[in-house]
């Protein structure tokens, strides 16, 4: 079939990719030219294992382009999928602005029937407001049909994801759009959930939204466990043999981050505040994880006198890892809060640095390496669970001036801390303290 894939962030990128790989003649379009260019020689904009490879691989084979002309992108297409951003309003609620575009170009340039495929995340109702305002300015007698197909990819697993995920959601008001899309993505071997359109949009959403669930009930469990004593390790094992409960996303930390959880957790507020419904479980959520994200410093202020003329050891900047991604991270707040209160910051992040130069403090110092951050430090502050971080001889941390890390991410046993004489904090875990013979 031949596809065209209008912006190509995150989502439309990978889905323009890997549709390529299975078979597909797929056309990609932005309006960032430069961006455009680069992707034409297989340069991908975003850190994401296997996609270069496979851009080149279809590139080469002239199964994937990319262009910034409409015009030219919808000429001859079966299919058209929008996969521009939705960021988030001042108020938590999406904006559609760039989803209206991409409206407004499909309707003044398509001259044959189409089927449009929304794979951006927009509020429900959004698809049926779009094929209206797509068939009202549409010249001639064109078809268009439209189909809800939500993404639920991972950063830093993205193709695996598309290859292995768990389900493909096609919401459609018509046999022929659910038809034509299924027949697309059925070389992925994923199973297919057919469903009405409205439904296939709240899904994603609702997916979404008990995924960050899950995360603010484990961290308020951990706080819980810090308090009475328990260890979060072991309860959310305990908890995760439980088939109705699962072991995923069980993982206490700092709070989650990223460019959906933060985002779709507030449009979902919004989107039931607007039919009058006070959501107010997923208020708790949002809330739990804004408290959740500062814990570090609430810590390392337990730990320490002052913060101000400290130097502080940032570990980890992405908001997880395996990315460069640093939309929401918990390293923004944390490092913001450290600047704010005066300590000096030395950060180390494997991929993530040349992002966070253009959003963190100018007064931010960048290590080459986990040893060179700590070197010297009053504290390590542990914000991503990167391999380079976890892998680490835990050694390098007595080059400290005072051997004292304050972990994020529950990276280390607390039997291998107590080989070393660091004091040791994590998230609901019992402190290591007790080997360290601290000159303080
Ligand atoms: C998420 C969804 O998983 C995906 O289905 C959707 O399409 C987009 O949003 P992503 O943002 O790439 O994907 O990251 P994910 O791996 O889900 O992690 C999100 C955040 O939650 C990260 O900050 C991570 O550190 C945090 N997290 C995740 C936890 O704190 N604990 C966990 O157990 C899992």
């Amino acid at each position: 079939m031949k596809i065209s894939i209008i912006g190509t962030g995150y989502v439309g990128l990978v889905t323009g990719v890997t549709l390529a790989e299975i078979g597909h003649e797929v056309i990609c379009i932005d309006v960032d030219a430069q961006k455009i260019e680069k992707m034409k020689q297989a340069a991908s904009p975003i850190h994401e294992p296997g996609l270069s490879e496979m851009m080149a691989r279809n590139i080469a084979v002239k199964r994937l382009a990319f262009t910034t002309s409409h015009q030219s992108g919808f000429e001859d297409v079966d299919v058209i999928y929008i996969a521009v951003g939705t960021p988030e309003n001042e108020d938590g609620s999406a904006n559609l602005m760039y989803v209206e575009q991409a409206a407004k170009d499909i309707a003044e340039n398509v001259v044959d029937d189409v089927t449009v495929v929304m794979k951006s995340t927009v509020p429900v109702g959004t698809n049926h407001k779009v094929k209206e305002q797509i068939c009202n300015a549409v010249k001639g007698r064109v078809k268009i049909e439209i189909v809800s197909n939500p993404e639920f990819l991972k950063e830093g697993s993205a193709i695996e994801d598309t290859f292995l995920g768990d389900r493909i959601v096609i919401g459609s008001d018509s046999m022929e759009g659910a038809m034509v899309v299924a027949a697309i993505n059925e070389p992925f071997g994923v199973p297919i959930y057919h469903t009405d359109i409205k439904s296939a949009e709240m899904i994603k959403y609702a997916s979404n939204a008990f995924l960050a669930t899950k995360i603010s009930f484990i961290n308020e469990i951990s706080n819980i466990c810090e308090l009475v004593g328990a260890n979060i390790e072991n309860v959310a094992s305990g908890m995760g043999m439980d088939n109705r409960i699962g072991s995923q996303f069980l993982k206490a930390g700092i709070g989650y981050g990223g460019s959906c959880f933060p985002k779709d957790t507030k449009a979902l507020i919004q989107i039931a505040g607007n039919v009058n419904y006070e959501f107010d479980l997923l208020k708790g959520v949002v809330n739990v994880n804004k408290k959740q994200q500062l814990l570090l410093i609430e810590k390392l202020n337990q730990c320490t006198d002052k913060i101000e003329g400290k130097r502080i050891a940032v570990l980890g900047l992405a908001f997880k890892p395996n990315t460069d991604d640093m939309r929401e991270a918990t390293s923004i707040l944390i490092v913001e809060e450290l600047i704010r209160q005066r300590a000096e910051v030395v950060a180390f992040d494997p991929i993530a640095t040349e992002n966070a130069k253009s959003i963190l403090h100018p007064l931010v110092v960048y290590a080459a390496s986990v040893e060179e951050a700590v070197e010297g430090s009053d504290a390590a502050l542990i914000v991503t669970e990167w391999e380079e971080i976890r892998g680490i001889n835990l050694s390098v941390f007595q080059k400290m001036r005072r051997p004292l890390i304050i972990d994020g991410r529950n990276c280390f046993s607390l039997d291998s801390m107590k080989e070393y004489p660091i004091e040791y904090h994590s998230i609901g875990r019992p402190a290591v303290t007790e080997s360290v013979k601290l000159p303080y």
